[in-house]
């Protein structure tokens, strides 16, 4: 295998195509991703989008796809638990996936608390589906909520669907330590938050220019937590 793209003491970031790359890495416990959620592709039917995807009328077979493929192909703790992003759309084509291969699947909503895109009751939340393998270790919280509030931070963004470092703590607070994956980590917003809690992790990303800018943070907040 090539070398890291980033390492330090506990985030590892590859450059490359996550299809490769998941089955050479060391083993994960909690997978959580924000993958392409496609449903644009899949439900395009009028102007400038049908025009880049064609109408295929809510064909969501991409979405499954890549959620069986990354899930094959990813080294995964026989015990282990999955936090994975969808919006609405999505969301509905990829339930069946996760009930299929899951003992708990859960719902969980994250309201950004701002008004997003479209019309026609414009979109304020996006859906992240949470699964538990039989067995998977304690969960931390006995309170914890399927509705999470958190505006996104628009301020540092680096990648157009950059999600809150503190959505992804809270979810890492409620699971277990061990190692975290991200095999669709844009900006690397997943591994700033497992850093910030001690947690080793690792990711993966596609386009260099991303790679890049989650390097950049990842090198930012190290060198924060050392002046
Ligand atoms: C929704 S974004 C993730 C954003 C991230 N959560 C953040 O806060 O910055 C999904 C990312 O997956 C990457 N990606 C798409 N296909 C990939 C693949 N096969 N392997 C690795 N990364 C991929 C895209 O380049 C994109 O940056």
């Amino acid at each position: 295998m090539a070398e890291p793209y980033y390492a330090d003491d506990l985030v590892t970031l590859w450059l490359g195509d996550c299809r490769e790359l998941l089955p050479g890495l060391p083993r994960a416990d909690i997978l959580i991703t924000d993958p392409p959620y496609a449903s644009a592709a899949a439900t395009a039917t009028t102007g400038w989008a049908k025009q880049k995807w064609g109408g295929n009328w809510g064909d969501m077979s991409l979405v499954t796809l890549m959620a069986e493929a990354t899930l094959d192909a990813a080294n995964l703790s026989a015990e282990h638990e999955v936090y994975w992003f969808a919006d609405h759309l999505s969301y509905a084509a990829l339930v069946p996936v996760f009930f299929r291969r899951y003992q708990l699947v859960q719902s969980v909503i994250w309201d950004r608390q701002a008004l997003g895109m479209g019309a026609y009751y414009r979109k304020q939340t996006e859906f992240i589906i949470y699964c538990r393998t039989r067995g998977a270790p304690e969960f931390a919280s006995k309170t914890a909520r399927d509705l999470i509030s958190v505006s996104p931070a628009y301020s540092e963004r680096e990648h157009p669907a950059q999600k809150p470092v503190r959505l992804m703590t809270e979810f890492l607070a409620n699971s277990a330590s061990g190692m975290v994956l991200d095999p669709y980590a844009g900006a690397g917003t997943t591994l700033i938050a497992a850093r910030l809690m001690g947690r080793p992790a690792i990711g993966i990303e596609i386009e260099e220019r991303y790679a890049e800018a989650a390097a950049r943070r990842l090198s930012q907040q190290a060198l924060m937590a050392v002046t």
